[in-house]
């Protein structure tokens, strides 16, 4: 894994946003896309740029089970407002946090993931280590399920929320088997609420204790962390 270290985090979404516009030079055809505070200065690069993704197809890593699109708490809300409205994709997919049966939508999108292989697939990090939502636990293996959020993924993910009570208890997440088989990877990791995380997922034995460590077994990794993230890396 390489490890690219930034002053904050501004200057890290700007590094992000270099290693799109280098998968764009190299014809890569489909993102896989985050959520959350992390890939916000990303995607305001983005944004800003001349970059055309309208060629490109954008699947996202997850999205909260019984949470309407046009609900300012789903992912959708949160891609098309930061992201999709401005800079338009050919076609862009997340999980259906309707369904009705949560099974068939999970091989559904397992489907479209077959379909469309991933070229760069963008991540975050949870305080617990966890990608996607895929929490500690979660085997290595598994394709998209429904996954039960831990308590500490509610409390950190709270602060998007009038009451803890309203964030959702379970989500759609792409597994760790469909993650790894990304042909390049970049997590992204700002502020020292990720220091642990980051430290674990870089110096730590690869265990499904901390599902970042997966990545160690990754060929192509870019790690981009700001000097309060990257401070226990050894
Ligand atoms: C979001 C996602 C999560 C977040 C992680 C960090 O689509 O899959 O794994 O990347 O929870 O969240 P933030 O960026 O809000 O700290």
């Amino acid at each position: 894994m390489k490890l690219i270290v930034t002053k904050d985090e501004q200057q890290g979404g700007l590094e992000g946003f270099k290693v799109f516009q280098e998968a764009l030079q190299n014809n890569a055809q489909t993102f896989g896309l985050a959520t959350g505070s992390t890939p916000i200065t990303t995607y305001e690069q983005i944004v800003q740029s001349d970059l055309d993704f309208s060629n490109c197809i954008s699947i996202n890593l997850d999205e909260y089970v019984g949470i309407k699109p046009d609900n300012p708490q789903s992912y959708r809300y949160f891609m098309n407002k930061y992201l999709f409205n401005q800079k338009p994709f050919k076609q862009s997919f997340l999980p259906n946090g309707l369904a009705q049966n949560s099974k068939q939508e999970a091989a559904d999108y397992d489907q479209i993931i077959n379909q469309h292989p991933i070229d760069l697939q963008l991540l975050g990090i949870g305080q617990n280590g966890h990608i996607g939502f895929n929490e500690p636990g979660t085997s290595f293996d598994l394709t998209t399920h429904v996954a039960k959020l831990t308590e500490s993924t509610i409390q950190a993910n709270s602060r998007f929320f009038k009451n803890i009570n309203d964030v959702p208890k379970e989500a759609y997440s792409m597994g760790i088997g469909s993650i790894m088989k990304s042909k390049k990877i970049l997590l992204e990791a700002f502020g020292t609420q990720k220091a642990d995380a980051v430290a674990a997922m870089f110096n730590g034995p690869v265990t499904i204790d901390v599902p970042a460590s997966v990545l160690q077994n990754h060929p192509d990794v870019v790690v981009i962390a700001d000097e309060a993230a990257a401070a226990k890396v050894n």
